[in-house]
């Protein structure tokens, strides 16, 4: 078979989508491509490269007979923020090279957006599929751009590309960054080292978010569904729970009723405040059988039990 190779490989959505993929295809048809982080126990294919380099990321394709992408590298809304030139040179040009090898070599991509390409102009309840996006930060900005170039990819060259715009994603896996809506797994690490938590969002951030594993079983579903299935070409509307920073600390506290937490609101707030609070996402389902299975409890236990043994304790 042709291999599968994925890019952004050690981040927090590869450490779980790379052992899936794995699992249903053999360790030796997937490619992992790192950049800087790599996991130490790591097993598998291992490649290291910059996904803006297209004379390396050609050789890739020739060299494994690559026929599906995953192309998850890239900058996120806070290291955007940090480093605007960058984020836009790695996921607008990264995203070109590997739109730029699939028409090429005939590549099935699946490529993610987020909610971050919704702005402030965007409603902010059951956001519908076709609506304003207007972000104000670089990473939304560099999303849209993305998702319009993915169609034009599509409706021009034909290539096969297959996008969600992912809400906040929560897993354990990989050590959590410093994404806006990561407390939701910082929380964890304070609830099992100290008992204690200071949120970065004020206690009534609503924000569209997802358990890691419905994350990958919807990426994987996505990319299995027949070709007429899709009817978006930019990306889906993708969901499964709402919630806020409150709501998840009532759930903690069924676990450890004294947890302790204080909210200190940083400039995550007003990217917070620039995103919507639901989604509405009945495309993905109609189209190719979208549904989640994790609700705020599950996704709750889960966390913990996962970070719990990820530290050892
Ligand atoms: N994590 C979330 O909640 C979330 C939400 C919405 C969308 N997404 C999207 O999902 C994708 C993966 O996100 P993540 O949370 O795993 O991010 P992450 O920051 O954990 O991982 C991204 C990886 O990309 C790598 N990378 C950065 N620049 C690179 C380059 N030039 N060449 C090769 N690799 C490079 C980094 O080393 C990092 O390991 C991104 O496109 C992101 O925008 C994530």
């Amino acid at each position: 078979m042709q291999r599968i190779l994925v890019t952004g490989a050690f981040g927090l959505v590869g450490s779980d989508l790379v052992p899936e993929l794995q699992k249903q295809h053999g360790v030796d048809n997937v490619i992992a491509l790192g950049r800087q982080t790599i996991a130490d126990n790591f097993q598998g294919i291992l490649e290291q490269g910059d996904v803006r380099d297209q004379a390396t990321m050609a050789a890739l394709v020739k060299k494994y007979d690559i026929g599906t992408v995953y192309h998850l590298a890239g900058l996120l809304s806070v290291g955007g923020e940090k480093h605007p030139d960058l984020a836009w040179d790695v996921n607008g040009n990264g995203l070109k090279n590997i739109l730029d090898l699939a028409k090429e070599h005939q590549l099935k991509v699946f490529w993610p957006s987020s909610i971050a390409a919704f702005g402030p102009t965007t409603p902010k309840q059951n956001v519908p599929q076709h609506t304003s996006l207007e972000p104000s930060t670089i990473y939304g900005v560099s999303k849209v751009t993305g998702e319009l170039l993915c169609q034009y990819y599509f409706k021009r060259y034909g290539v096969d590309v297959r996008s969600l715009r992912y809400p906040g994603l929560n897993g354990y896996k990989a050590a959590p960054g410093d994404g806006t809506t990561e407390y939701a797994i910082h929380i964890f690490y304070g609830l099992i080292k100290e008992n204690a938590y200071s949120c970065f969002l004020k206690d009534d951030a609503r924000l569209p978010m997802m358990y890691m594993d419905d994350a990958i079983k919807g990426t994987i579903a996505l990319m299995e569904a027949p070709a007429e299935k899709i009817s978006v070409r930019t990306s889906y509307n993708f969901s499964a729970i709402s919630f806020t920073p409150a709501e998840l600390v009532e759930e903690i506290k069924k676990i450890s009723p004294d947890f302790q937490i204080n909210y200190q609101p940083d400039a995550r707030q007003q990217i917070a405040e620039s995103w919507p609070q639901t989604i509405d996402d009945s495309r993905a389902r109609e189209d190719w059988g979208w549904q989640e299975e994790f609700d705020l409890a599950k996704m709750t236990q889960a966390l913990y039990e996962g970070v719990k043994a990820k530290l050892g304790k």
